[in-house]
């Protein structure tokens, strides 16, 4: 038995059921979503930093622009003033969807990661913006992620295709999931899909520093298939976290899933977005070296490897071109404790932030290694070489590897002649 063996059916379409997890900010980049889409998988890209990321792919200049805009604000701790243009915001949204979109080959589909915890100083006009720009853009799903807000399908509701594109929520108990779907069935319009994302997944993590480990992905995946099961609802239950083999996602689809979300294995991918010398890291990670911490300033725990230069950083905020992650209001647990390090600075001193980290300027600079807890496994999935460096394998290999393995055995890729 192996995962060909099965198919995900979203209304009248059907996947090979893998999922690569969304990963901002550009891990999970256009090429990387696309090669699940060709193989007839599902792909995801995210809209995390969504001005940045284009600039960064098409020379645009919306940070450029927004930083000159607001920069009298830039050494005052209020932010409140500091707000995304939503016509530009929708016009980076819809370009970077839209050049996505247009190079589909494949019978999968392409969904977008959107992290509802992205305030970005306007939470709700925000949120309405980038999810219609991604429907207009011919986005085939969105998967609400981080922050869910009970308010989304309303805010959306009046789009003309609110009831075709595929909608997936990603929760981590069935007590988020109880809540969320109250509304969805008061709007006629429940989920075509579940993500039931477990203690292991990388990102941000709806389990406390503390006790994430005296949790377990099998149980709340269980609890989940029973509450939809007492409710009447036959809705596919796709659990993410710590599936690191074919046949760890086997055991799920035999159990009922109805497909899987996997992301750590592909963050090393030639496609995947970081750069090579940070895949090399992430492969000699040990398991000591992954930590689940609460540095970022969204209030979530994040795992991250503890090398992770974020963790060092003592840097002004740089909201005035990035301010994703500034509440309704301009606040940011950074700003705050950046100004009170500085405050409390002795002469001389070096500027230490100890608790919080810049995760804009953070992840924008691929200087926060967010992680899954098996990457310290990473090291069995592909080849030393001869000069000292891991094989970096395809997207392909990898997601073929998931598709056709048995065993938990794992194919490494063929050997790369350097
Ligand atoms: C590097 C990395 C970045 C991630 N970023 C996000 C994100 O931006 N939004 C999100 O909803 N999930 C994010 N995740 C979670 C994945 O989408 C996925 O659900 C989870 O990691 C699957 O577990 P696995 O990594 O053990 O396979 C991230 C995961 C990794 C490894």
């Amino acid at each position: 038995m192996n995962v060909d063996n099965f198919r995900l059916q979203l209304g009248k379409k059907e996947y090979v059921p893998i999922i690569i997890g969304g990963m901002g900010v550009n891990i999970s980049t256009t090429e990387l979503a696309l090669a699940a889409e060709k193989l007839g998988g599902i792909g995801h890209i995210s809209d995390a930093l969504i001005t940045y990321v284009c600039d960064r792919i098409f020379s645009t200049s919306f940070v450029s622009r927004k930083r000159k805009k607001y920069a009298q604000y830039s050494a005052n701790p209020d932010k409140s003033a500091v707000l995304f243009d939503l016509e530009e915001l929708a016009e980076a949204q819809k370009k970077y969807i839209e050049h996505t979109i247009s190079q589909k080959t494949g019978k999968g589909a392409v969904f977008l990661n959107c992290m509802e915890k992205l305030t970005m100083n306007s939470g709700i006009e925000t949120l309405k913006v980038r999810l219609s720009a991604a429907m207009d853009a011919g986005i085939d799903g969105l998967t609400l992620a981080a922050g869910l807000n009970l308010r989304t399908l309303d805010l959306i509701q009046d789009h003309p295709r609110f009831r075709d594109v595929n909608i997936g929520i990603i929760i981590s108990s069935v007590r988020a999931l109880a809540i969320f779907l109250k509304r969805a069935i008061r709007l006629n319009r429940v989920p075509d899909y579940i993500i039931v994302e477990g203690p292991l997944a990388g990102g941000h993590l709806g389990f406390g520093p503390a006790d994430w480990h005296t949790f377990d992905l099998k149980t709340i995946f269980s609890d989940v298939l029973a509450f939809l099961k007492k409710e009447g609802l036959n809705i596919p239950v796709i659990p993410a976290g710590g599936i690191f083999t074919g046949s760890d996602a086997v055991d799920y689809l035999q159990m009922g899933a109805g497909g899987v979300q996997v992301a750590t294995r592909f963050t090393i991918s030639k496609e995947a977005g970081l750069p090579a010398d940070v895949k090399q890291n992430y492969i000699n990670a040990r398991e000591e070296d992954i930590v689940v911490n609460m540095a970022s300033t969204t209030g979530y725990p994040m795992r991250m490897l503890t090398s992770s230069p974020t963790l060092r950083y003592a840097i002004k905020p740089n909201c005035e071109g990035l301010g994703y992650l500034l509440e309704n209001g301009g606040k940011c647990t950074y700003i705050d404790e950046y100004y009170q390090a500085l405050a409390e600075r002795k002469a001389g001193a070096p500027l230490v932030v100890k608790e919080k980290t810049c995760l804009c300027t953070g992840m924008a600079n691929y200087d926060c290694w967010t992680c899954g807890h098996t990457t310290y496994r990473l090291k069995e999935t592909t080849n030393l070489l001869p000069n000292g460096k891991w094989q970096l394998p395809t997207a392909e290999d990898i997601f073929y590897d998931y598709q056709f393995s048995r065993d938990h055995s794992i194919m490494r890729p063929e050997p790369e002649v350097t």
